[in-house]
C-alpha cells in the first residue's frame, strides 16, 4: 500500500478578459488567475483498509471512492472524484488510505473555473501526499482530461490559467505564452447568481458556427482581432482602450447568443455608472461579468451593480 503524508494544496479562480468561445475555434483568448477565490484540498494519511474519502465540509458531502467506480456519471464523482482517478492513473498506484477535506470559496458553475480549481487543487494534494509532487507541465494535461469530462471540447484555457497561476494569452494546441501587465487596472467581478451552463453555451456555439460557418466564422475572427489588441494595450499600458475592446466583445458574444438579459443589464448598469467597458465572462448565459473601473469609481459602480441584481461583486487588480 501507498504510503500517505499530510499534505495542502490551493488553486485560485480565473476570469477571462477577452476571446471566450472563439478560443474554442482556435482564436487567441486572453484570461488571468483570480486570487481572491480559491480551492484548498488538504490530505490526511488513513488508518489500513480506510480507502480514499473525499469530504466537502461546506457542501455536506462525502465520496468513497473505488477503483471501478469510473464510469458513474454522477456530477460528485466527475468534479471530486475523477480528478483523483486521473491522478492515480498517471502515477501508477491503487487508490491509498486517505481523507482528502475540500474547501472552496469559488462559486459553483459561475464561470470562475470552479471545476479546473478543485480538479488542481485536488490532484496536487493527492499527488504530493503520495510522495510524488507534479510539476505544472505535468498536472495540466491531467486537469484537462477532468475538464474533458465536464465541457466535452475545452480549449484549455481554463486549466491553462489556473495551473500555472499567471496571465495568459491561449492558443488552443499552442506553447503557453504569457505577456507583460505595463500598468495595473482594477476589475469588479459581478456575479449574476445564475448558473452559466458551459456545456450548453459551447455546444449551441458550435451549432451556430456549422449552421452558417461563414457569418459565424467570421464573428470569431472579429473576436480574435480585439483579443489581439487587448493584449498590446495591456502590455504597452494603454488601459482606458481595453474598456471600448470590452464592449466590443461583449457585442460579439450576443451574436454568439450567450448573453443573457441579467448579463447585458449588469454590463449597462456598469457603464451607466462610469465604467470603461464592461462584459460577460466565461461560458455565459449565467455567471459573471466583468467591468473595467478607474479605482475612484469602484465603489459606485459597485453599488450599480447590486441595484441591477448582482449577487457579489469582487474587486480585483490585475498586476
Ligand atoms: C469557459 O471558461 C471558456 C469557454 O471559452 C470554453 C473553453 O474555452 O473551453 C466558453
Amino acid at each position: 500500500m501507498t504510503a500517505v503524508q499530510p499534505a495542502t494544496a490551493t488553486a485560485p479562480g480565473k476570469i477571462i478578459l477577452f476571446g471566450e468561445h472563439a478560443v474554442v475555434h482556435g482564436q487567441p483568448a486572453i484570461a488571468v488567475p483570480l486570487a481572491a477565490v480559491q480551492v484548498t484540498a488538504s490530505v490526511e494519511p488513513g488508518p489500513p483498509g480506510h480507502g480514499t474519502i473525499v469530504y466537502a465540509p461546506d457542501a455536506g458531502k462525502t465520496l468513497t471512492l473505488r477503483e471501478d467506480a469510473g464510469t458513474s456519471g454522477d456530477p460528485l464523482y466527475d468534479a471530486v472524484g475523477y480528478p483523483i482517478e486521473v491522478t492515480r492513473r498517471a502515477l501508477g498506484i491503487s487508490l491509498p488510505d486517505m481523507t482528502i477535506t475540500l474547501r472552496s470559496t469559488i462559486p459553483i458553475a459561475s464561470g470562475l473555473g470552479s471545476g479546473a480549481a478543485l480538479a488542481t487543487a485536488i490532484s496536487r494534494a493527492f499527488a504530493e501526499a503520495v510522495g510524488h509532487p507534479l510539476s505544472n507541465d505535468a498536472l495540466n494535461p491531467l486537469v484537462y482530461e477532468v475538464e474533458k469530462r465536464h465541457h466535452g471540447t475545452p480549449s484549455g484555457i481554463d486549466n491553462t490559467v489556473i495551473v500555472y497561476e499567471q496571465p495568459v494569452f491561449f492558443v488552443r494546441g499552442a506553447p503557453i505564452e504569457t505577456f507583460a501587465i505595463a500598468r495595473p487596472f482594477t476589475l469588479l467581478v459581478a456575479d449574476s447568481g445564475q448558473p452559466s451552463p458551459t456545456h450548453i453555451t459551447v455546444g449551441d456555439v458550435r451549432a451556430l458556427y456549422e449552421a452558417n460557418p461563414a457569418r459565424v466564422g467570421l464573428v470569431f475572427a472579429t473576436i480574435g482581432s480585439l483579443v489581439n489588441t487587448a493584449r498590446q494595450a495591456i502590455e504597452s499600458g494603454t488601459i482606458e482602450i481595453l474598456g471600448t475592446l470590452m464592449d466590443k466583445n461583449h457585442a460579439l458574444l450576443r451574436h454568439l447568443t450567450v448573453s443573457s438579459d441579467a448579463l447585458d443589464d449588469m454590463c449597462i448598469a456598469a457603464k451607466r455608472a462610469g465604467a470603461w467597458g464592461a462584459k460577460l465572462s466565461g461560458g455565459g448565459r449565467g455567471g459573471n461579468i466583468i467591468a473595467l473601473v478607474a479605482p475612484e469609481r469602484s465603489a459606485a459602480v459597485s453599488e450599480a451593480l447590486r441595484a441591477a441584481g448582482a449577487v457579489s461583486v469582487i474587486e480585483t487588480t490585475v498586476q
